[in-house]
């Protein structure tokens, strides 16, 4: 039986009892967790808020930015400026990093975020979330893009909040991932499952079926055998889902099981994946690795690659463990016969 207790207190065991974390990471996970509070409450009041709809501007990777990727962005900034704990902050909405202003201390991590994640699905009333990554500042007087620069292993926290039929927080200080519900009675979120795990083997995949005929081979190949089911070589009948919100299809996988895929294919070949390294597929490889899960880019474990740039892409494929490393194994494979 998980115990009901508050974030805050969880927090404050996790650094007293367990000395998983400073005084200042509890901090800044605390004020992570009351931003996505006030962007549950944006994203609850939908029309009613006025926030629903397109903000008619482009971000740095091209996308059409949404009033709530916008407010998101917002929300995260303000909350987390002021409190002393961080040195800079980066964002999928923002092209360059942004510094904690001189008014303010300066701390000692860097936060990184994607704001509202499925942002396609923002209108349409289907489960969104915010995704985030810490860092320690590496030594040294200012701060620079490059200090953000560091492989997903050097995390010092990781989470994401899904703003759903329930508002649940994620969490991972590198020790095993908590699941908070938020309690709108209480406004407080509340330890409902601690140490998630997934099954190593799944019946369920997700991938978008629509870009297929781009997919590269070993992707293909992987897909094929699910939909072969019983009759093909894997001997089992697969299920298949796709939210359009990693967020949503990361949770359904710590939840059950399951392997999500986004791969790179031949749409835009010069790009290395859709999704985003550094907000997007780090956190979630390491909350999916904290909870006995894998992470690969088809060749690598994504927390080991290092990023070149801020808003970098990755082919992503994650979850239950023995199909991310047979997925590994297929590309593997197709190098070494090529
Ligand atoms: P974002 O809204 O932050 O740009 O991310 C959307 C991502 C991810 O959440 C989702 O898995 C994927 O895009 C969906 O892509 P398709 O629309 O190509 O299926
Ligand atoms: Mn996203
Ligand atoms: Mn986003």
């Amino acid at each position: 039986m998980t115990r009901k207790i508050s974030l805050t207190r969880y927090l404050v065991e996790e650094q007293r009892i367990d000395g998983a974390i400073p005084a200042d990471l509890r901090l800044l996970l605390e004020v992570v967790a009351r931003a996505c509070k006030g962007i549950s409450l944006a994203v609850n009041k939908g029309a009613l808020g006025g926030v629903m709809g397109s903000a008619e501007s482009e971000n740095v990777q091209g996308e059409i930015q949404k009033k709530l990727d916008i407010i998101a962005n917002e929300v995260l900034i303000e909350a987390n400026e002021w409190g002393g704990h961080l040195a800079a902050m980066a964002s999928e909405e923002m092209e360059g990093i942004y510094v904690v202003p001189h008014r303010y201390p300066q701390g000692e991590y860097l936060l990184l975020f994607d704001p509202l994640d499925g942002s396609s699905n923002i209108d349409v009333n289907v489960s969104i979330g915010t995704i985030f990554s810490v860092l320690r500042k590496p030594e040294g007087s200012g701060v620079s893009e490059q200090d953000f620069l560091q492989a997903g292993c050097k995390q010092v926290a990781a989470g994401y909040c899904v703003y759903g039929p329930q508002t649940t927080l994620v969490l991972t200080v590198g020790d095993g991932v908590s699941l908070f519900t938020l309690d709108r009675e209480q406004g407080s979120f509340v330890l409902t499952h601690e140490k998630m795990q997934i099954p190593a083997d799944t019946r369920e995949f997700a991938i978008n079926m629509s870009n297929m005929r781009h997919w590269d081979a070993p992707v293909k190949r992987y897909v094929d055998e699910c939909l072969a089911g019983r009759d093909g070589p894997r001997g089992k009948d697969f299920n298949m889902r796709w939210i359009a919100s990693m967020v949503a299809d990361v949770h359904r996988i710590l939840t059950r099981g399951g392997v999500f895929l986004y791969p790179w294919d031949k749409r835009e070949p010069e790009k290395a994946g859709k999704l985003r390294l550094m907000y997007e597929a780090n956190p979630m490889a390491w909350l999916i690795e904290q909870a006995g899960g894998a992470a690969s880019n088809g060749h690598q474990r994504i927390l080991e690659l290092q990023p070149t740039k801020l808003h970098e892409r990755v082919s992503v494929a994650l979850g239950s463990r023995n199909e991310v490393d047979r997925i590994t194994r297929y590309h593997h494979e197709a190098k070494a016969a090529s």
